[in-house]
């Protein structure tokens, strides 16, 4: 008999648990320090994770952000790819002389222009019901993959595949896009040589990333799969059909790399200390005031991908129980406690109300959401202090945070009944203070 390995605390989690920007960027460049792989394993260049180390920002969309760290990457199975946008970035990471270790699975899907098109003119379509797309072809994409006539990378990098697959594509692509716009005609042949291209530069970094990542994690590489998105932005658990098309959720793992389940380990959830939203959608707690105003300048809320004004609100913890229950959470992560100085008193929704009854779980359905009332606990806020002040919080540890923090972050735990594992107190890596060594 085979003897059992203990292979899962060698990798983590980080998953956003409400409608994405949570700080997942941050966290994972500051895991990264620790880690040997960092992986992307769903979702495209709709993404915008922001890192920021030694007074320099860096900004992802499709590569994983421990780039930043120059470790190992892996863009997976269950991600649609860009190779324009992916390009792009991985020539601005060398232009800050950073060496890229990218592995780009052969099975990842391809957007193509009229992706991108298309996603545009079907949001025009669907009138009341329109998303907010980042208009970056994700959904269409992603819809041709469930379709079956998407192109994989491994398409991408033979050019007679491409050239058969894409001809076939773009010919229904095409007739699609007359629906709409009868006059639209984009030479194909110029599509092709573009993405023959892109082959050619990309075919080096192609592996089949479920044998190259189930062989690193048995061999007990350190590995931290970075979700993109939020659980809430999730197509299958999330506030559909105002969602992202994959699965921005842990359960996502396994599909988007081939690691089975076993080999996964514990989930960090990340909140933010409020609630954020970009795109359409009803949010309960959404702030239209001057507080809104306030939480959104001074957490900086405008979208890494789009530079949309992100909208604000309380810090809704009725929502997020539900994706502590779905991701099964073991630690949280509570980012920007910085951006809400000032504000007094502060509120967390602990539940809703529909129709004069408290809710036993999050209504799910976004009609049965707009009905809800949200129901508050109000909290005393902490004072503004320079940011040198809270660097100094961030290098002494908790006992030095303002009492309310203290107050603010062990009431979520205990309410969302995990660990803090860590507190962010500022977007530079050292703003971090860490709670529980689980990595
Ligand atoms: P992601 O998509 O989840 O990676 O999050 P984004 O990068 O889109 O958005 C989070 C923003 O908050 C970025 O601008 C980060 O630099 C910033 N940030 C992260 N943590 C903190 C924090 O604790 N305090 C402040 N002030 N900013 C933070
Ligand atoms: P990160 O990884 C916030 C939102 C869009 C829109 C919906 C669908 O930075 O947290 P899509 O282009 O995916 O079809 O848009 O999802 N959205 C995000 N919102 N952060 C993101 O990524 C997002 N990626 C998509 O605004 O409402
Ligand atoms: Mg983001």
């Amino acid at each position: 008999m085979k003897k059992s390995t203990q292979t899962r605390n060698n990798s983590i989690a980080v998953i956003g648990l409400s409608f994405g920007d949570e700080g997942k960027g941050k966290i994972t460049d500051y895991l990264a320090q620790k880690a040997d792989i960092v992986v992307r394993f769903q979702g495209g260049n709709n993404a915008g994770h922001t890192v920021v180390h030694n007074e320099k920002k860096f900004k992802f969309h499709i590569m994983p952000s421990g780039a930043v760290l120059e470790k190992e990457i892996v863009i997976a199975n269950g991600c649609v790819v860009d190779p324009k946008v992916l390009l792009e970035e991985m020539e601005k990471l060398r232009s800050f002389n950073k060496s890229i270790h990218l592995k780009l699975s052969s099975t990842a899907h391809v957007i193509f222009p009229f992706h991108r098109i298309l996603d545009g003119l079907e949001e025009q379509a669907k009138t009341e019901y329109r998303v907010g797309t980042t208009k970056r072809g994700i959904g269409p994409t992603y819809a041709d993959k469930a379709a079956r006539y998407g192109l994989r990378i491994f398409d991408l990098i033979h050019p007679e595949l491409l050239k058969k697959k894409l001809t076939n594509l773009y010919r229904i692509k095409s007739k699609l896009i007359q629906y709409y716009e009868p006059d639209w005609n984009e030479d194909f042949e110029a599509i092709f040589e573009e993405y023959k291209g892109y082959g050619e530069k990309l075919k080096k970094y192609v592996v089949d990333s479920a044998y190259f990542l189930n062989k690193a994690i048995d061999s007990g590489k350190k590995i931290i799969f970075e979700g993109a998105q939020g659980t809430l932005l999730g197509i299958d658990h999330g506030f559909y059909p105002f969602v992202t098309s994959s699965n921005s959720n842990a359960l996502g793992i396994s599909c988007g790399t081939g690691i089975p389940p076993k080999k996964i380990g514990p989930v960090l959830g990340v909140i933010k200390a409020y609630t954020s939203r970009v795109g359409k959608g009803f949010v309960p707690t959404e702030l239209k005031n001057e507080v809104g105003d306030k939480i959104r300048e001074q957490g900086h809320e405008y979208g890494t991908t789009t530079g949309r004004p992100r909208r604000v609100g309380w810090l809704d913890l009725f929502n997020i129980k539900y994706s502590v229950m779905i991701n099964g959470v073991k630690y949280i992560a509570i980012m920007l406690l910085d951006a809400l100085e000032g504000i007094n008193p502060l509120q967390i929704c602990i539940g809703y109300e529909m129709e004069g009854r408290v809710l036993e779980s999050w209504p799910i359905h976004p009609e049965k959401v707009k009905e809800c009332i949200p129901i508050y606990k109000t909290f005393k806020g902490w004072e503004t202090r320079p940011r040198e002040e809270w660097q100094r919080i961030a290098k002494e540890g908790y006992e030095s945070l303002p009492e309310e923090i203290k107050k603010y972050v062990s009431f979520i735990a205990d309410e969302l009944n995990t660990k803090i594992g860590m507190l962010s107190i500022g977007p530079e890596r050292d703003s971090t203070i860490v709670l529980d060594e689980f990595f």
